[in-house]
């Protein structure tokens, strides 16, 4: 392609396409919107650019773009990127790539027959951060590994948020949490263990605590009504999570306090936690056994104050304890020392780094490239599937001969 900005379409114009959207905005040279399109989302008033109401009127009309950027639905991915593929663009599409095995499977043929790129947004291994991790592990200064602890604290604020209250609350409606969340962590692993194929993997995890049966005596369906003593002595009411505190709050268009009070009031994230209709796990743990005897735990976590990731890797000279801010490495010869790598931005960084890589593919990457790069995301994607499988029928699952359902 010339030299001019990538110019793309943006399906779906939530919180997520309005991240990528923004790198028009500090890349104007790198990348351009060529439209959008999304329902219900208020588009910005010096957008100038075409939009529609769904993704189907975007990629129907036509428009001189390279490019879209799937930002949509989880359960919207998969028709959406086969149709972008089917017009020749090349796809930034948000994870999960599909909701089943079979809509990877159909996509990876597609990418295959198009020959257009398909990158999937794994933030995390653009961010800073984990780039430096990733070069201490592989460095071999703690050896060989042997075993890995992968922590996924995601904070009861952001859990509550999204998986009881929110999109993902309701596992037939998308993925279940471990598809849609922790693949990032399963791409982290898949990227660590680079070579090494994961041969066995079980799963076990469940809704354990916003259920119905556990509500609190006297709580209402909604926080506005709920009885203060009861309101008081809750950790996940509304208004202490969205009004009283204000980190969570870029979930929404508006953050003002009035915006906040009436979205507790009239939206679903006012509801009571216990009355949600939600099925989706709150906690799970993977474990894994990959070649050679490396072995690793990844643990997904609701209920914790913090919303990070820590991860210990034990290796044969030493261990390495990351945390999203520091990474101590400890040989077991010589001096321990700490890494503190610069962070700017959401998701350390990631998000804009996943743009710059994005505009350079499509730039500059020889299409030969385009089936690796999509194999390494759905790699992560088949063992989370498989994970999940583990959850439903208590077996240990097979990687090398089983297929995820
Ligand atoms: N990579 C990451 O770190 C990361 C983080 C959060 C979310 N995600 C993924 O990004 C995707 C979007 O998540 P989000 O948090 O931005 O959700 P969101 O609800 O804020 O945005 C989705 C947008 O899609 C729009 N939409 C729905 N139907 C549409 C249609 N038919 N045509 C066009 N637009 C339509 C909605 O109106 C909404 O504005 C999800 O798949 C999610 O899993 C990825």
């Amino acid at each position: 392609m010339n030299a001019g900005p990538v110019k793309a379409l943006i399906l779906g114009y939530g919180i997520r396409g309005r991240v990528y959207g923004a790198y028009a905005k500090t890349h104007p040279h790198d990348f351009e919107i060529a439209g959008l399109a999304d329902p219900v989302a208020e588009f910005p008033s010096d957008a100038d650019c075409p939009t529609w109401k769904s993704w189907e009127d975007a990629l129907a009309a036509d428009v001189d773009a390279d490019a879209v950027v799937i930002a949509l639905p989880d359960r919207l991915h998969y028709k959406a990127c086969m149709a972008a593929l089917a017009k020749g663009y090349h796809v930034l599409l948000e994870k999960p790539i599909g909701c089943t095995w079979a809509e990877c499977e159909a996509i990876r043929d597609e990418q295959m027959r198009t020959k257009r790129l398909v990158l999937t947004g794994y933030v995390l291994r653009y961010a800073p951060f984990y780039k430096k991790l990733r070069e201490v592990i592989t460095s071999g200064e703690i050896g060989e590994l042997t075993s890995v602890h992968h922590l996924a604290a995601i904070s009861y604020g952001k859990s509550s948020h999204a998986y009881c209250r929110g999109n993902w609350s309701v596992e037939s409606r998308g993925t279940g949490m471990l598809v849609n969340k922790c693949t990032h962590d399963f791409d982290l692993i898949e990227w660590w263990t680079k070579g090494k194929a994961c041969k066995k993997v079980s799963s076990f995890g469940s809704l354990f605590h916003w259920r119905p049966e556990n509500r609190p005596e006297g709580a209402a369906d909604r926080c506005q009504n709920c009885p203060e003593h009861v309101r008081e002595a809750c950790p996940f009411d509304a208004y202490k999570l969205y009004y009283e505190r204000t980190d969570l709050r870029y979930h929404f268009p508006d953050e003002s306090d009035e915006a906040i009070l009436k979205m507790i009031e009239t939206s679903p994230y006012g509801r009571c936690v216990y009355a949600c209709g939600n099925d989706s796990v709150d906690h799970q743990t993977v474990l894994m056994e990959y070649d050679g005897g490396l072995t690793i735990i990844l643990e997904m976590e609701s209920y914790s104050q913090q919303r990070n990731r820590i991860t210990h890797f034990y290796g044969t000279r030493g261990e390495i304890i990351a945390d999203e801010v520091k990474i101590e490495i400890k040989p077991f010869i010589g001096d321990s020392t700490t890494i503190i790598p610069a962070q700017h931005g959401h998701h350390g960084g990631g998000d804009r780094e996943i743009m710059a890589e994005f505009v350079k593919l499509v730039r500059t990457a020889s299409p030969d490239r385009y089936p690796k790069i999509l194999e390494a995301a759905l790699e992560s994607h088949r063992i989370a599937f498989l994970a999940e499988q583990s959850r439903y029928t208590g077996k240990t699952m097979d990687c090398v001969t089983e297929k995820p359902i």
